[in-house]
């Protein structure tokens, strides 16, 4: 499977900004990992055209299930793809929380992206509630089954999932890489169980990622790489953790 790192800018940054700092990346990026970020709908053009031919892979932070129609305000599969995207972050946890997202939505969106032909980082995990009253396990399981219930055989190569508890997003607290790597190992014995071609699929990680904790959670053997945040938006401390660790394949 594909060693991966991606930055998620979430709302962070206007044109100008999203623009040089995927060009401070692409240039202080070793390739240990393969790399991507996610910036704004409105600075993927942008981004996507000053990066074309390079290694960094762009992706979306959403997209909607539908590639035209009465949908005011959404963008589709085919508009990304068109733009030169790579791929598209599906399910993030504030797509289900803020949003209000359902797992029956995020299943449509995994489909359509996938047969427009962009790679899907398919985001699971638990809240805090789900996790003390001993839930982690089973929310993440109807997560995945449902966001992998309309995925073909011919789609899985372009699946990637990320898990990321909701209660280390942004908070500081990062799971323990036993934590993670119990969790990861689960997902993984899911994903085969489901389809056994579903073994080479990444699996990320994602909650407070940064330079101090990358290596030892990269270093799990079923942590394939990281979906970073807040630590994704400087260059000072994206790069430590894209150049940590292993060497991309
Ligand atoms: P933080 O790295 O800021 O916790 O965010 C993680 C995340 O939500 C990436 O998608």
């Amino acid at each position: 499977m594909s060693k991966l790192v991606v930055g998620n800018w979430k709302l962070h940054f206007d044109l100008e900004e999203s623009v040089s700092l995927a060009k401070e990346i692409g240039a202080g990026n070793k390739g240990n990992y393969i790399t991507g970020v996610a910036p704004v709908f409105t600075s993927l053009a942008s981004v996507c055209k000053e990066n074309a031919g390079s290694k960094l892979r762009i992706y979306a932070q959403n997209c909607h299930w539908e590639n035209s129609g009465a949908f005011t305000g959404a963008i589709s599969p085919r508009v990304l793809k068109n733009l030169g995207c790579h791929g598209v972050i599906i399910g993030h946890s504030e797509r289900r929380h803020v949003f209000g997202e359902t797992d029956e939505m995020i299943s449509k969106k995994v489909a359509a992206a996938i047969s427009e032909g962009l790679e899907v980082i398919l985001c699971v995990g638990e809240t805090l509630a789900e996790r003390d009253a001993g839930n982690a396990n089973a929310t993440v399981k109807a997560q995945l089954d449902s966001g992998l219930s309309n995925v073909s055989d011919a789609g899985i190569e372009r699946l990637v999932v990320a898990y990321e508890p909701v209660w280390a997003i942004g908070t500081g607290k990062t799971a323990t890489p036993e934590i993670a790597q119990a969790m990861h190992q689960g997902i993984r014995a899911q994903l085969i169980a489901w389809n056994n071609k579903a073994k080479s699929v990444s699996i990320l990680y994602g909650g407070s990622v940064k330079p101090a904790n990358c290596k030892a959670l990269l270093s799990q053997p079923d942590i394939d790489g990281a979906l970073v945040g807040g630590a994704s938006l400087k260059a000072d401390t994206f790069l430590p953790i894209v150049n940590s660790g292993h060497i991309a394949k």
